[in-house]
């Protein structure tokens, strides 16, 4: 049985076909970014529109298949933005009702750990979800995904993104921040924000932004300083997590998973606390198709039945009962 995932809660158009087995077949993608500025929702949900004949053309070609040889069709049905999910959402019910298979909607958030299981191998890990609208320390407790940390305002992602566009680099700008955050050990002080297991975002963003428009810093020692502020934060949480609720290992993914510094930092402590550590490849880390798809396959081998494929923006992962594992 193959399943196709529809993915498009952001700024990401994804299409991936996962088989029985978790073997990703394919996983297209079109990404809407700018050279300057933010993304708007409606901007990106009719790049997605445009996108997804090609985007589909290209993931069948890759996975060398047939429409007709899907049986599943997954999508994300949220958290997310409205017009975004929207898109995938047609997309999926016309493409379920075409095919005459079954349609499931799934979290995005859920599935962001799922694929991560599956490519680590973990059991029953803590997984640090880190993206342009995300951030969360997730685990299983009572048949739950249950959330034990969390941004208090702005998802680290979009943290960077924010502050790279006062430093005038396009959108996303977290790939940028990590280069040249690289060529700085000038560490200017800035808030830090945590409490308990949960952090905050916003005060450090008006402070650098404050630093940018004094003109008075290298913009690679405040790349250098905000990365070291937030990923301190988001290890110092993860940590209280491990030790609080006993688990094993630990799992990064989203799409801020690609940074370097950040990478190091979880490396460094799960090691100190001897639990394993692992990173979701690039690919299936920040937003795509194939983990929509897997999430499908999950659910659709847990005899899931789906009612009701309107989307919906704040679905909070513990709202799922994992039935699956
Ligand atoms: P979600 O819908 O789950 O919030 P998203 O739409 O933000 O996800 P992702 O692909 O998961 O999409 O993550 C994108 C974010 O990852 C952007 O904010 C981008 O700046 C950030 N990012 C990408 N590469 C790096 C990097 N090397 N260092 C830091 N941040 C990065
Ligand atoms: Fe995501």
């Amino acid at each position: 049985m193959l399943c196709l995932g529809i993915e498009s809660t952001a700024h990401t158009l994804g299409i991936g076909i996962v088989n029985e087995k978790g073997t990703v077949l394919a996983n297209e993608k079109s990404t809407f970014t700018t050279d300057k500025g933010g993304i708007h929702p409606s901007k990106a949900a009719q790049h997605h529109v445009l996108m997804y004949p090609f985007v589909l053309d290209r993931t069948l070609k890759a996975a060398k298949i047939q429409l007709k040889d899907v049986g599943i069709v997954a999508f994300s049905q949220g958290p997310g933005l409205g017009a975004c999910l929207r898109t995938g959402a047609v997309a999926a019910r016309s493409l379920a009702s075409l095919l005459k298979v079954p349609l499931i909607g799934v979290n995005h958030c859920i599935a962001h750990i799922e694929i991560g299981k599956l490519t680590s191998g973990f059991k029953d890990p803590i997984t640090l979800y880190v993206s342009g609208a995300n951030t969360q320390i997730l685990a299983l407790a009572s048949g739950r995904y249950r959330v034990f940390g969390e941004t208090l305002d702005i998802g680290v992602g979009n943290f960077l993104d924010v502050i790279g566009r006062a430093m005038n680099m396009g959108f996303p700008a977290g790939p940028t921040i990590d280069k040249l955050a690289k060529k700085s050990k000038t560490y200017i002080e800035l808030p830090y924000t945590i409490k308990g297991m949960d952090f905050a975002f916003s005060g450090i963003q008006t402070k650098v932004e404050q630093l940018v428009q004094s003109g008075k810093h290298e913009t690679e020692d405040l790349c250098f300083s905000a990365q070291e502020t937030v990923f301190a934060e988001l290890t110092e949480a993860t940590e209280r997590a491990i030790a609080h609720i006993n688990k094993k290992e630990i799992l990064l993914t989203g799409g801020v998973a690609a940074n370097s510094r950040l990478q190091e930092m979880l490396k460094i402590m799960s090691k100190e606390r001897g639990v394993k550590f692992a990173v979701v490849p690039m690919s299936l880390a920040g937003d795509n198709g194939a983990m929509i798809a897997w999430q499908g396959i999950l659910e659709h081998r847990a005899g899931y039945k789906m009612d009701d494929s309107r989307v919906e923006q704040n679905w909070r992962t513990d709202d799922v009962d994992v039935n699956w594992i």
